[in-house]
């Protein structure tokens, strides 16, 4: 069985050429804007641990199937990802000045182009997504990343971080949509396209929720207490800006307890995989021991 280093590794380097040969050929597109594609490409290229579209590899992998099933939804994945990432730097937002160990988008190129970049990544994911094989599970595929990247989703998680008062409830909004929405639909879309019994999706669906929890629970820890080289990042950012994360409602022993007993959830969800969900589970013990 290989570590968990060896699979991250492994199912990079498949994400990477699928996206590398989708961009090349949006690059040979005449008269296309050369300073869009390379900011996008910039941030999408820079290191990221790509847990989405592993996760979303390795469901289809835990079903039999081969990788081809899953790269457009792994690839769309990544791609709403990074725009996320994109957008969530800007000055507007966060105002955060490094990523992945360079300079944000924004600082990188300028904010205008950084804000293209990302509503062009969101657009081009759809595209990308619709090259799946399976072509009868597309409408529910489009469906179900929709709403895990928008109003139901991700940008509803972003809007309620950014206005965030306070208080257990909203905390559990903002985490479960900003971060948990699109980690879910990471788990869900890939194993939709095997058309599962009903009761095994409720539990991928239990594996992504407390994955996802536990994962954002982890990045509030890591902006606490993390090496800022390693982490790619800076750190602090989250107290001085006084913002509401389970580390400044909760102190760290809650949220590493927290977030030990969402990884617990997460992998008693799938023990119904047997050893099918052997990787997915290391999967989830990484996501709680990771320092970056
Ligand atoms: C960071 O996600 C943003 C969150 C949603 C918490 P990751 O930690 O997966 O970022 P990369 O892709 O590895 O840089
Ligand atoms: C990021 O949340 C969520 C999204 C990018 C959607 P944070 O703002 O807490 O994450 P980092 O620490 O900047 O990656
Ligand atoms: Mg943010
Ligand atoms: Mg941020």
């Amino acid at each position: 069985m290989p570590n968990i280093r060896q699979i991250l590794s492994a199912k990079t380097t498949e994400i990477d050429a699928w996206l590398h040969a989708y961009f090349a050929k949006l690059g040979n597109t005449n008269g296309y804007p050369r300073a869009l594609l390379l900011a996008a490409e910039y941030s999408l290229f820079s290191g990221g641990k790509r847990i989405r579209p592993a996760l979303a590899l390795l469901v289809n992998e835990a079903y039999g199937a081969e990788p081809a099933r899953a790269l457009p939804i792994a690839a769309a994945l990544e791609m709403i990802h990074t725009y996320s990432c994109i957008h969530d730097d800007l000055p507007a937002m966060d105002n955060d000045d490094f990523r992945r160990g360079r300079p944000s988008c924004h600082r990188q190129y300028n904010e205008a182009t950084a804000i293209l970049a990302g509503d062009a990544l969101l657009t081009e994911a759809f595209a990308a997504l619709a090259l799946v094989p399976d072509r009868e599970y597309l409408p529910e595929l489009v469906r179900l990343l929709a709403e895990a990247a928008g109003f139901q989703g991700m940008v509803a998680g972003q809007t309620a971080d950014i206005a965030a008062e306070g208080g257990e409830a909203e905390l559990a909004f903002i985490h479960a949509h900003k971060t948990g929405a699109l980690l879910t639909a990471s788990v869900l879309l890939p194993a939709i396209i095997h058309n599962p019994p009903a009761s095994d999706l409720a539990s991928i669906r239990k594996f992504g929720e407390s994955l996802g929890l536990a994962f954002q629970i982890v990045d509030d820890i890591l902006n606490e207490t993390a090496d800022a080289e390693i982490l790619g990042k800076p750190t602090g950012t989250d107290r001085e800006a006084g913002k509401l994360t389970w580390v400044t409602l909760h102190g760290l022993d809650r949220a590493r307890q927290m977030a030990k007993t969402e990884i617990d959830n997460a992998k008693s969800a799938i023990e119904f995989l047997g050893t099918a969900g052997a990787s997915l589970r290391l999967l989830a013990d990484y996501v709680l021991l990771r320092d970056r």
